[in-house]
This record gives structure tokens, C-alpha cells and sequence, in this order.
């Protein structure tokens, strides 16, 4: 069930739980009915991430929701404690907070941010459950003063929008192999598209091979399950540049006859998926944002499954741009697909590429599960990129596009290999990547680590991320061409 958002000027009757701000330092709301001595002596300090539910005899339960230090508050700093006290709210529905009413972050930038924090933490997969109850609140009031009114509205209205693409692209990798198949991932695109008003094309099996789209068929070889590439287009009015975005959509990544062990990391495989979930997700809210950007989306669907059909090591690919690859691990699909889509999308010589995808285990050896690769040939891009997942709270770390690597993808009889050595394993996928991208200005997200949670923490729950649906919203949103 979504979440209802309203901006009031006074706490709800029917409130439930009431988040109250406090800081480490500065006066506490009288509204607590607490001093900061009664405060500290039960372990509450206003830190960030702290909550203290204040028991009342009648009435919604107050709750201490801590901020820091009042003068360091910034956006990402309010998700989090809208975070913290969407879960110390517990099973209660109707929630109100004064959070977006804080001095120091502009009402259209905290009322985003609350309304995030409180959407994502609120988040429950319900898809194949019996039970339907899901996510525990069913209302958010933002309280502020009538001065920041009009402006909370509005970052309620965009935070209602950028929670509900990431919470999309979480349900799409949530949901089990067996229920997203890139037909089914496709027939969904098809749907969300007419809904947004964007433009929509699939392509199936044969016309990918007269395309000469040889990675995703290659990929697809095993499978009785047949691909599907979609194209969304999201074109404004006096456009002010042109950003492709092409996501990985491996619905269930097998490793092919490179069988994957049977192991934990094998079993998360469904949501090899994300990168395309998160590209369908960021087109699907463009429109609702008013997003100054022309965008086209690439879904690459297909599933990596081994079988008497299927590719098979020593075989010889030839993509979409004519380069020919030789397949050494028919594990190192990812590259394969996205090549076709990179190729595709360099064609209409946009003014930048970005392309997101769980790609590589070494990304996640090298950065962890909290951040995710970056790489590219255009410096500026990878700038922008940075920047719009250190606004949204999806950090990034570059790593170096290292032309001395390049050897490492050599083959004897075709164009390069699909895969380097035992080292630098996301480096020499990103090398293997460039090769499609003919200059045009791109940048490459590796979200294999960030792709999803083994708890809930903060505004972050257990299973699939989203990851990268609100970086690629606030960047192309706020996407400068560059010369
Ligand atoms: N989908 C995987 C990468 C992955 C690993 C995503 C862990 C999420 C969590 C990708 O297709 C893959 O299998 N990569 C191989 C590449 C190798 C064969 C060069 C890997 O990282 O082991
Ligand atoms: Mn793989
Ligand atoms: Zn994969």
C-alpha cells in the first residue's frame, strides 16, 4: 500500500507516532514534554540514527528522533532521521513529523528528503507472501510553519515521486526469476511507459539478431526463456540535451555452462536484473519531474542459463558495432548484453552514456556493499555522476579506466575476449565496455555490491536496493552537456 502525504501546519488528531527533532545541541521541543537531563539519562543524545519512543498514557506516542549537530543538517542527514523514526514508529500507520520544519535545509530539499527517508524505510516485499500487510505506515503529515508551505509540497511531491521509482526498481529485483523473465521485465517496461507517457519499442529474438545485436543473442543461446530489448525515450519540449542510460537486465544469472556455485551470492542472481530496473524506473518519473533532459533507456533482457544450445567457451560473438568477441567465461555475460546497448545507444551520438549493472564480484572485493564503481572516458560525467549519488545517498568511488590493462582482453582470433585475468576484474570489464561506447562521452556504474542489503538500516531494506534509480533521476534532472 502507498504512502498518503500531506503538508499541514499542526500535528493530526489521528496521528499515531509523532517524530520530533532533536538535536545534540540547542533547545528541545517543548512538544516532548522531556528536558535534555531526562533525555540523556535514558541514552537519548540527539545523535544521528538515535530514536527514543517516549510512552503517554493517550494520544500518539512522541518520539525522540535525533539530528546531530543542528548547524551540520543537510538533506541526506534528514532521510536518515526520517529513516529512524519510520522505523521506531513500529506497527503504527499514521505518522507526523516536524522534521522537514528545521532551519538550515530549504523546505523543497527537506520535505524530499523526509518523505524518502520515510517511504524507503517503509518498505516491505509482499509480492508472493499471503499475508499482504507489508509496509506498516499508510499516511506521512509533514508539519512546518506556513512560511516553508508551499515549498514542502513541492519536495513532498518529488520525494513521492524518486521513493516510488526506487521502490519500483526494488519490486522488480525482489521478484523471483520465474516472475520477472525478460518478457515478463519487458511487458512491465511496456505498462510503466504508457502510464509515464514515454515513448516505448520492443524487440524480440529475431529482430535482435537482424540488428546484429550478437551479445544478447549469444547470452540468450541456453535459454528456453527468449530475450527482449526495450527502448524507452522520454523527450521534453526545447530539450536541453540528450543522456542514453542502458541497463543490465539478466533476470537470472546462472553463470551459464560457467555454472555459479550454489551458494548465497548465487541465490541473489534474480537481482542481476538491477541496473535495468533501476534505467526503467529513473524513465518512468522523468516526466512527473518535469525533467529538462531528453533521456533514452536501453533494457538489455535476457537470462544467463547453460544448456545443449548454449554459448559455449572459444565461441566467437559479433556485436552490434561489428567488433568480434570471444567468449573465455560465459559467466562475463553482463558485458556482452550492455556492448549491443552501449553500440546502439553511441549511434544517436547523445551528448552522454551512462550505463548501470551488477557486473562484477570484484567491485564488491574491492568497495564493498555500500558503494558503488565508477569508471568512464569522460571526466566531466564521471564528475556529475558523483556528485548526484553523493545528493541522493548512494555513494560512488571511481576506480581508473587503465588503458595499460587493455592487453589482458587480447584474443588470438577475435577482436579481444570477454574476460582478463584474476586482477583488476572491474577495471578490465570497464576496458571490455569502452570498446563500444565510440567516444561518445560515457560514464559506467558497477552496482554488484550495492544491489542489495542483507538487513534493514536506515532508509536502505533487506533484499534488493534500487540503487542508482535516484542518482540517474538527479542526474539527468540536473545533467549539464558539456564541450
Ligand atoms: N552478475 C555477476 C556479477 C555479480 C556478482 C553481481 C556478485 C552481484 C553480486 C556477473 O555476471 C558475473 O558473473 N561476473 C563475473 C565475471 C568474471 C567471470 C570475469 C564475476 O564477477 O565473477
Ligand atoms: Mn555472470
Ligand atoms: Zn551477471
Amino acid at each position: 500500500m502507498s504512502l498518503t502525504i500531506e503538508v499541514v501546519r499542526t500535528v493530526p488528531t489521528t496521528a499515531a507516532a509523532v517524530g520530533v527533532p532533536v538535536g545534540t545541541s540547542g533547545a528541545v521541543p517543548k512538544s516532548l514534554g522531556l528536558s535534555r537531563a531526562a533525555l540523556t539519562a535514558n541514552g537519548f543524545e540527539g545523535k544521528p540514527g538515535q530514536t527514543l519512543v517516549v510512552p503517554a498514557a493517550d494520544g500518539p506516542a512522541l518520539i525522540a528522533v535525533g539530528i546531530g549537530k543542528p548547524a551540520d543538517l543537510t538533506e541526506n542527514g534528514l532521510r536518515s532521521a526520517a529513516a529512524s523514526f519510520a522505523r521506531a514508529a513500529g506497527k503504527r500507520a499514521a505518522l507526523a513529523t516536524s522534521l522537514a520544519d528545521l532551519d538550515g535545509v530549504d523546505p523543497v530539499g527537506a520535505a524530499k528528503a523526509v518523505v524518502e527517508g520515510v517511504t524507503l524505510a517503509n518498505y516491505r516485499f509482499v509480492g508472493l507472501k499471503n499475508d499482504k500487510t507489508g509496509s506498516p505506515a499508510t499516511s506521512l503529515a509533514l508539519v512546518v510553519r506556513s512560511a516553508r508551505t508551499a515549498g514542502a509540497k513541492r519536495g513532498a511531491e518529488q520525494g513521492a515521486v524518486t521513493a516510488g521509482a526506487a521502490t519500483l526498481a526494488r519490486d522488480l529485483a525482489n521478484t523471483p526469476p520465474a516472475y520477472m523473465t525478460a518478457r515478463i521485465l519487458a511487458d512491465k517496461a511496456v505498462e510503466i511507459a504508457t502510464a509515464a507517457g514515454l515513448g516505448v519499442e520492443v524487440f524480440n529474438k529475431d529482430q535482435l539478431q537482424a540488428m546484429g545485436c550478437g551479445g544478447i543473442v549469444g547470452v540468450n543461446a541456453g535459454s528456453t526463456e527468449p530475450p527482449r530489448m526495450v527502448r524507452l525515450t522520454y523527450i521534453p519540449a526545447n530539450a536541453t540535451g540528450h543522456v542514453v542510460l542502458v541497463g543490465k537486465g539478466v533476470t537470472y544469472d546462472s553463470g551459464g555452462i560457467s555454472l555459479k556455485p550454489s551458494d548465497a551470492s548465487h541465490a541473489s542472481m534474480k537481482m542481476d536484473m538491477s541496473g535495468a530496473a533501476a534505467v526503467l524506473a529513473t524513465l518512468g518519473a522523468l516526466p512527473a519531474l518535469g525533467c529538462a533532459t531528453a533521456v533514452t533507456g536501453y533494457l538489455m533482457c535476457t537470462d544467463n542459463m547453460p544448456s545443449g544450445s548454449a554459448l559455449k567457451l572459444g565461441d566467437v560473438l559479433t556485436m552490434r558495432n561489428g567488433k568480434t568477441v570471444e567468449i573465455h567465461n560465459t559467466d562475463a555475460e553482463g558485458r556482452l548484453i550492455l556492448a549491443d546497448g552501449l553500440s546502439l545507444g553511441a549511434e544517436s551520438k547523445p551528448d552522454a552514456m551512462v550505463d548501470i549493472c551488477t557486473l562484477t564480484g570484484a567491485v564488491l572485493s574491492a568497495l564493498g556493499d555500500r558503494m558503488a564503481g565508477v569508471l568512464g572516458n569522460n571526466q566531466a560525467l564521471i564528475d556529475q555522476v558523483r556528485a548526484a549519488g553523493t545528493r541522493t545517498d548512494e555513494p560512488t568511488w571511481q576506480l581508473p579506466l587503465a588503458k595499460e590493462y587493455r592487453k589482458l582482453l587480447d584474443s588470438h582470433v577475435a577482436d579481444m575476449r570477454n574476460i582478463g585475468g584474476p586482477l583488476a576484474g572491474t577495471i578490465t570489464a570497464s576496458l571490455f565496455l569502452d570498446e563500444f561506447t565510440n567516444d561518445v562521452p560515457w560514464a559506467h556504474i558497477d552496482m554488484a555490491g550495492t544491489m542489495k542489503m542483507d538487513g534493514d538500516e536506515g532508509w536502505l531494506a533487506k533484499g534488493a536496493t534500487g540503487y542508482g534509480t535516484r542518482l540517474l533521476i538527479d542526474l539527468v534532472t540536473k545533467f549539464t552537456p558539456f564541450s
